[in-house]
């Protein structure tokens, strides 16, 4: 079964189900200064399962585009991934973990409609109890019922384990202790395939000779998905309560899915890495089947994936937040592919690989343009790195001890994030301190927050009211481009912190201060008249016949919510848009547009503040 297939079996069943189908949410989250990507399925409907109604009912199913730069240093095994689909079903206070056990049990292993996996190879854990919640026997109670429908006799010890908060506990910021107050979690129950004995001895796991256990991660057994009983917030003296609705939230690696489908361990020999894995085998004349290759081969394929997307969801290389880490991502394939080929004439040809990822996902991901889109961005990036990599790989060759201060010097003047460095020196077996390095970089602080600083991941959505006005003032903003650009402007993303609105849109040339002048005053004109901003659901064609403005190239559910502002019958601004917004433009400030930059590719960026 291909990778367009599982997902579109997985939509089948849900359907089936009575669940409504919703597209992926954008890589960043909008409107969400508090974390950087969206890296688990469950992120952008947070509002929902806090309460907020969605209109489309309380029956929930997607394939959400996650991002996980945690586990950039995990990548290069048969497993593990920065970029992944995350197949999803939600349950708003409507079914609950009997129903959520038996879908997914039915799923795996029905021939028909589902993926026909044999029960015998799968095993499940569950929560074991701890911080005054229970041991889940209802989940165990609920397994060993659907194993034995299937004559299969499990039990606690045998294809059922139980396991504490550490493994089976699930909110954004981890087990119960970790959770900020107000924060939803809850125990869950994760299911694992397993690939047999001899997979053990295949992989080169530093477990592979300790005694084996489902979450042992030798790589005989890999988890294919999760299933989180919702049902739990924190409160203030620390203490967990009963959640008023009680939530399903599942998650499922889609590629992993494939694996287990395919009976082999090695994702990227899945039909979504292969085609990417030939071409790297092309460009570098080496074949994958040699083992020593693959875990190079293996992190040019996901990180040229992961850049393919973070692209197209608006990110640019540069040396802050998300920028960072795609800047990260695309240095590292080049470091891999020049000591894959030894020599750096290759990196300009890691651009070009993207095609054939673009070409995969095209039915679903991607638009006409994107390939164009995509590479210039990256080709700009190699093409500015491609000399700086040869300096600095012969710097780092010359010297016998590489100290922190020569890495910070290798940062600051060839732009090698010490990661880079480190990688390089490893190829070339030696080290560097790490500390003396952070030591330097604090003295010169002259790169505000990246990825590895600052921002933490998870915690509350910042719902702010200043975050709100910003979401509104990019509904304005949009349409003072239109109005005073040209319809050819659509909006390729925007970002929002608490001190600034960063907007990126077509348009082919730099903008004139006195444009710049217009739209400030048109924006500032609607907000003095006070405008009022309603919100409509309306089916999908009804808005965009009313000539509503949708994201480009994002895929909207059937029924979505529109926010206009001004006089519905002779509005400034009408947009499909999740929210929230202000209610009124009486509570926005003046904006003024601080900076203007390109992109490239005939995209500019506008970076918007209230003053
Ligand atoms: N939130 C859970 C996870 O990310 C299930 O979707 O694993």
């Amino acid at each position: 079964m291909t990778i367009n297939e599982i997902r579109q079996k997985y939509f089948d069943f849900m359907v089936a189900r009575g669940h409504q189908i919703i597209p992926s949410s954008p890589l960043v989250p909008e409107g969400d200064a508090t974390t950087l990507f969206t890296s688990a399925g469950m992120q952008p409907m947070m509002p929902y399962l806090l309460g907020q109604k969605h209109p489309l009912g309380t029956r929930l199913a997607d394939s959400q585009k996650c991002f996980r730069s945690q586990d950039i240093e995990e990548v290069g095994d048969n497993r593990h991934t920065t970029f992944f689909e995350m197949l999803g079903n939600w349950s708003l206070g409507d079914y609950f973990k009997k129903e959520q056990l038996e879908y997914f049990f039915r799923f795996l292993t029905d021939k028909k409609d589902g993926l026909g996996l044999d029960p015998n190879r799968l095993s499940v854990s569950v929560f074991a109890g701890g911080d005054g919640v229970d041991k889940d026997e209802e989940a165990i109670s609920i397994w060993k019922n659907l194993f034995a429908k299937t004559g299969i006799n499990a039990k606690e010890g045998h294809q059922i384990f139980a396991y504490p908060a550490k493994k089976n506990w699930w909110s954004r910021s981890g087990t119960p202790d970790k959770m900020p107050v107000g924060e939803p979690g809850g125990p869950d129950s994760e299911v694992f395939f397993d690939f047999g004995e001899d997979r053990k001895l295949h992989e080169n796991s530093p477990f592979k000779n300790e005694p084996c256990h489902i979450n042992c991660d030798c790589g005989r057994y890999l988890e294919i998905g999760n299933s989180v009983f919702m049902q739990y917030v924190k409160l203030a003296d620390g203490s967990l309560k009963e959640l008023p609705q009680k939530n399903i939230d599942f998650g499922g690696g889609l590629v992993r899915l494939a694996a287990a489908v395919n009976d082999d361990p090695d994702i990227f020999k899945t039909d979504i890495y292969f085609p990417v894995i030939n071409e790297i085998e092309k460009i570098s004349g080496h074949s994958y089947e040699i083992a020593d290759h693959q875990p190079s081969m293996r992190i040019i394929a996901d990180h040229l994936t992961a850049a393919t997307f973070l692209i197209k969801d608006s990110v640019f290389p540069s040396n802050k937040a998300q920028g960072y880490v795609l800047r990260r991502l695309l240095r590292r394939a080049a470091v891999k592919l020049h000591f894959l080929m030894g020599s750096r004439e290759g990196i300009t040809q890691l651009a070009g690989i993207t095609t054939s990822i673009v070409d995969i996902y095209k039915s679903i991901y991607f638009a006409g343009d994107d390939t164009i889109y995509v590479q210039s961005a990256i080709a700009q990036e190699i093409g500015k790195f491609e000399k700086s990599l040869d300096k600095g790989i012969k710097e780092l060759e010359k010297k016998a001890d590489v100290s922190g201060k020569d890495a910070f010097d290798l940062y600051q003047n060839h732009g090698f994030p010490l990661e880079i460095t480190i990688e390089i020196l490893a190829q070339l077996g030696k080290q560097v301190d790490i500390q003396e390095f952070q030591k330097e970089f604090e003295k010169h602080q002259n790169v505000s927050r990246t990825s590895s600083t600052g921002m933490f991941k998870g915690g509350l959505a910042d719902q702010s009211v200043i975050v709100t006005a910003y979401h509104t003032a990019t509904h304005l903003l949009h349409a003072a481009l239109r109005q005073i650009l040209g319809n050819h402007v659509s909006q390729k993303g925007s970002n929002i912190t608490s001190l600034r609105l960063r907007f990126d849109f077509s348009h082919p040339e730099k903008i004139s201060d006195e444009k710049i002048e217009e739209i400030q005053s048109l924006i500032n004109e609607k907000i003095s008249e006070k405008l009022k901003v309603t919100k409509e659901e309306l089916p999908k064609e009804k808005a965009l016949e009313q000539g509503a403005l949708a994201f480009f190239g994002q895929k909207y559910p059937d029924v979505v919510t529109v926010y206009t502002v001004g006089d519905p019958k002779n509005y400034f601004s009408k947009e499909l848009c999740g929210g929230p917004h202000v209610e009124s433009l009486s509570e926005l400030a003046k904006i003024k547009i601080v900076k203007q930059e390109t992109l490239g590719s005939g995209v500019r960026r506008l970076y918007l503040q209230f003053v």
